[in-house]
């Protein structure tokens, strides 16, 4: 057991911000034990982690990034949804059936993702079995916890990037079976989205989800083509959710991406079902997809988190997501005045306690969560001010970055 001190800032809801100055955070195997503005007495001999005038917050949680696209960051960023994939992404992510290809980006990836603050991550792999089983090696192995998809492609993609249907199912069972008992890095069901999946192969996934109670990944509502697209290759289906709904894809142990356009009955139909939306505002802004509207989503209950997007997104870190989710809530409200806009407080509770749900009891400084936090020395950011604790986090998401970030636990371990 160890306890950790410093100024801690954690959100226990949408509202409000828990700030406390020298604040002292009980953790045991990788749990919250306690947190407090004293250490109590049962636990007066036990090590302390020092970080007075630091700040400690919990971990980043990216409820969406495509590891192969890394190496993409900034590439096509001229292009929209469809074009971009057909130009930049599949041709790249064909590079992954090579395993030590993978290796070498993937391991890159990880580090990257540490670097930002992420300490939880919801992760596209490609259609590769044996890649998307180094980048669940990788992670493990520097520390952090999340989920890897092994994709699923077998219409309506590059004959260079489509797989067998029967292959594609095996491959996904496979996939599932050699990591189910993973405690750090699970395994997720990951139709890329509904256009590359035959019905068929939708069905089937549905009915291992079913079978097996896994979580699923993927794509919704992103672009105007897109959904167009959709309803063409969908006909009988009422709209886009419903083709994931009537395959039995929807859960609250599902991650939907982008969800920019939702009709009514969309927005229903993920709340009944307690779906997590993925908000990826850069993603969204460099393909010209749109503007999510964040606030009016979380006024009628859904539930968000941020997803960096990469390489849609060109920033890895979700400190970047919420400046941009906020930038973004106040530019639509210049178009649409009768809606209200994000407040910092709920980007932060986006970017840690409601996308840490996902992951189990993550993203808050509560006793039996899990421990994953940032040490953050803002000391450069703060030196002209007298600030409040509530102002440093505002300061902090405006004008910090990875530089301040100092220390990074996931469930109780340091990790970078
Ligand atoms: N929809 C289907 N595939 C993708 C992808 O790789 N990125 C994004 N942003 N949207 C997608
Ligand atoms: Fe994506």
């Amino acid at each position: 057991m160890y306890i950790i001190k410093g100024d801690l800032i954690f959100s226990k809801d949408r509202d409000s911000l828990n700030c406390i100055k020298d604040g002292y955070i009980g953790v045991e195997n990788g749990y919250i034990e306690f947190v407090d503005n004293q250490i109590p007495s049962e636990y007066k001999n036990i090590s302390i982690l020092d970080y007075s005038n630091k700040l400690i917050i919990p971990g980043f949680c990216d409820l969406h990034t495509h590891a192969p696209q890394f190496e993409n960051i900034g590439l096509g960023m001229d292009k929209q949804l469809l074009p971009w994939l057909n130009n930049h992404t599949f041709p790249t992510e064909a590079r992954y059936s090579d395993v030590d290809y993978a290796y070498k980006r993937y391991e890159y990836v990880v580090e990257k993702l540490i670097q930002s603050g992420t300490t939880r991550a919801c992760i596209f792999g490609t259609i590769h079995k044996q890649s998307c089983q180094v980048l669940i090696n990788l992670m493990q192995q520097k520390g952090i916890r999340g989920y890897v998809g092994k994709v699923n492609m077998d219409i309506n993609s590059p004959e260079y990037l489509i797989e067998d249907s029967n292959a594609s199912i095996q491959d996904t069972l496979d996939f599932y079976n050699s990591n189910k008992d993973n405690e750090d890095v699970k395994p997720i069901i990951t139709p890329r989205f509904a256009p590359s999946c035959k019905e068929d192969t939708l069905a089937k996934l549905g009915e291992i989800v079913k079978e097996f109670n896994i979580p699923v990944q993927t794509h919704m509502d992103e672009n105007l083509n897109e959904i167009k697209w959709v309803e063409e290759l969908f006909p009988n289906y009422t709209t886009y959710a419903d083709v994931y709904e009537k395959n039995n894809l929807l859960s609250n142990r599902t991650v939907m991406a982008h969800c920019i356009y939702l009709k009514d009955s969309e927005l229903e139909v993920l709340n009944q079902r307690g779906v997590y939306i993925a908000h990826c505002p850069h993603s969204n802004a460099n393909l010209a997809s749109g503007i999510m509207p964040a606030k009016p989503y979380l006024e009628k209950g859904l539930k968000i988190g941020f997803g960096s997007d990469v390489s849609g997104g060109n920033e890895i870190g979700i400190l970047k997501s919420m400046v941009l989710s906020l930038q973004l809530s106040k530019i639509r409200h210049h178009f649409y005045p009768d809606e209200s806009t994000l407040s910092v407080n709920e980007a932060f509770y986006m970017a840690t306690k409601s996308g840490g749900e996902f992951f189990g009891k993550v993203g808050t400084f509560e006793n039996n969560y899990e421990f994953d936090a940032l040490v953050i020395d803002d000391n450069d950011l703060t030196i002209n001010n007298d600030l409040s604790l509530e102002q440093r986090l505002s300061r902090f998401v405006f004008a910090g970055d990875d530089r301040n970030i100092i220390k990074r636990y996931c469930f109780g371990k340091e990790v970078g």
